[in-house]
């Protein structure tokens, strides 16, 4: 089995849709290990999003995240890190396929970031290292 990093962001959770990406991500079949409410911090999200980092929409990024509360969660499942990616949808709202989390609730705000909602990890490494960053000792 599989566990993955999942982040209700900034925009999904003032738009209360926490709620609603959990009961897709249980309703699919995975089940829930962790889950907490928190606000994030710059070291953190350093971490985090370390592979972005110089690229034009990392400050903006960065300083959306820190605009309020995520709900960090830590899902298991068989394939559960795909099957999540499928889920959310591609990384644009304004074209992630209708049916996916970013496709039926996000869209373009004319914002400098992208506010799709959700982050689910990538990879096998990028969700032990990210749960790391978020849930150490989980
Ligand atoms: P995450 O699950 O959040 O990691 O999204 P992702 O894997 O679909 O996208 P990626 O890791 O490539 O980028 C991380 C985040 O940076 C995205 O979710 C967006 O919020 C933002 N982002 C990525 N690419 C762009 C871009 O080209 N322009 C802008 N404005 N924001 C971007
Ligand atoms: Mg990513």
């Amino acid at each position: 089995t599989q566990r993955s990093l999942v982040l209700v962001k900034p925009d999904g959770v003032r738009r209360g849709l926490t709620g609603e990406v959990i009961r897709r991500i249980e309703a699919k079949g995975y089940t829930l290990v962790a889950l907490e409410l928190r606000t994030a911090t710059r070291e953190i999200l350093a971490q985090h999003y370390a592979e972005h980092e110089g690229k034009p929409f990392y400050e903006p990024l960065v300083e959306f995240m820190l605009s309020g509360p995520v709900a960090a969660m830590v899902i298991e499942g068989e394939r559960v890190i795909e099957g999540f990616r499928s889920l959310g949808g591609a990384t644009d709202p304004t074209t992630a396929a209708p049916g996916t989390i970013r496709g039926d609730l996000g869209r373009d705000w004319g914002l400098a970031v992208q506010q799709n909602i959700v982050h689910g990890s990538d990879a096998p490494e990028s969700a032990e290292r990210e749960i790391g960053i978020w849930f150490p000792g989980l």
